[in-house]
């Protein structure tokens, strides 16, 4: 492994720590951006911090414009609008606060200022990233769950406008230039949205952990996140203090730092649940965790045992890792069955086509065949 040049990236500046968001006036003015388009999405716009974000910055003078024509599954015509509104107004300088759709449509509007070919010809699967040669606007991301993590991503995942086939826009260049991390941005978020992102970090960093490659750092960083979430999850859900909030944001960060090695199994079978069944990313994941590493035990014992280490548990083989996913399920609200979620054995054949040709499929530890990934649905159906 050591006679092939690799690279490793971890360029992302972070300003971290509750009351992060406030220093964002003065980044502005230091840097001489004077008019940024402040993308968020409709739920978020109506809430006290959007407002405080907004009223700091007119304090301080900076003019901005908004738009919050965000889908809760983004599609091509938010970001043809939202670019408009950049070009129209001439903005210079984006600003993604929100959860991962939020933070998405950002980024793919800051591609597609200077990008102007069709917004999915710089698809990433048909290697459209080697199109992505205009300038990127100032991007900067300020999360508002602690989950996806795309605070700290260069990916924009983007759905067509009428069939809802998710494409990816990706390049190094769409990276925030600094990410605002403010835990006090999410003391109020109610405790199903805090359970279902929180576990879908929990598995951005299992997922990294155990992936295919040859990436010691972004495993260090993985196990580091498991144990901040193994210490706080819980606590965030059921009695949230600044300190498990806090825990819960670094450790959602490190997951989407960790996973440029790679994801795996369990977002191959979420991401038809959300494209086909409308099930919010973080449930999906939550729901499948258990039955996708289940499927990965065998041939990863000992990366199983790391992460029952970083869990913290007496039983560190793969089956106390096992107890201890459907544990914090249980304990957090997550449903245990697929068949609660309203999916039913007539669509597990079109749910497994499609997680057969999932992007993150390639990087799981175990090739997995159409009938394997049906018997995993199957499994998590059946009461
Ligand atoms: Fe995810």
């Amino acid at each position: 492994m050591f006679d092939q040049v690799t690279q490793y990236n971890f360029p992302t500046v972070i300003r971290f720590g509750i009351g992060a968001s406030k220093e964002l006036p003065a980044y502005l003015k230091s840097n001489n951006l004077r008019k940024p388009l402040v993308v968020t999405d409709p739920m978020v716009y109506d809430l006290p911090f959007l407002k405080a974000i907004l009223k700091d910055l007119e304090t301080c003078g900076v003019s901005y414009e908004t738009f919050s024509h965000v889908d809760k599954n983004p599609v091509k015509a938010n970001i043809l609008a939202g670019g408009d509104i950049f070009s129209c107004v001439k903005c210079d300088a984006i600003i993604g606060i929100g959860g991962g759709a939020a933070m998405d449509v950002a980024r793919a509007i800051a591609l597609r200022i200077n990008n102007r070919r069709d917004l999915f010809e710089y698809d990433d699967l048909i290697g459209g990233d080697k199109f992505i040669d205009g300038e990127i606007p100032h991007l900067i991301t300020i999360p508002t769950t602690s989950g996806t993590g795309s605070e700290v991503g260069r990916a924009a995942i983007i759905s067509e406008n009428d069939s809802k086939r998710k494409r990816i826009l990706f390049h190094p260049t769409l990276l925030a230039k600094i990410v605002f991390a403010d835990p006090g941005l999410t003391f109020d978020l109610p405790p199903n949205v805090t359970a279902a992102t929180g576990m879908d970090a929990l598995t951005h960093n299992m997922e990294a952990y155990i992936s295919k490659g040859f990436h010691p750092m972004c495993d260090g960083i993985a196990l580091e996140g498991i144990g901040l979430i193994a210490d706080s999850l819980e606590g965030a859900v059921l009695n949230p203090n600044p300190e498990n909030r806090s825990k819960m944001m670094l450790a959602s960060l490190m997951g989407a730092v960790a996973f440029q090695k790679g994801l795996g199994i369990v977002h191959s079978l979420a991401h038809p649940l959300s494209t086909l069944l409308d099930v919010h990313h973080g449930l999906a994941n939550a729901v499948m965790i258990a039955y996708g590493m289940a499927y990965n035990m065998s041939g990863s014992e000992d990366k199983f045992k790391q992460m029952a280490r970083a869990l913290k548990l007496k039983d560190i083989s793969g089956n106390g890792v096992l107890d201890r996913l459907k544990g914090i399920n249980e304990r957090i609200g997550i449903p245990s069955k697929l068949s609660d979620l309203g999916v039913l054995p007539e669509h597990v054949d079109a749910l497994s086509e499609l997680a057969l040709t999932d992007f993150c499929l390639p990087s799981n530890p175990k090739d997995a065949s159409f009938d394997d990934l049906k018997s995993i649905y199957q499994k998590a159906i059946l009461k």
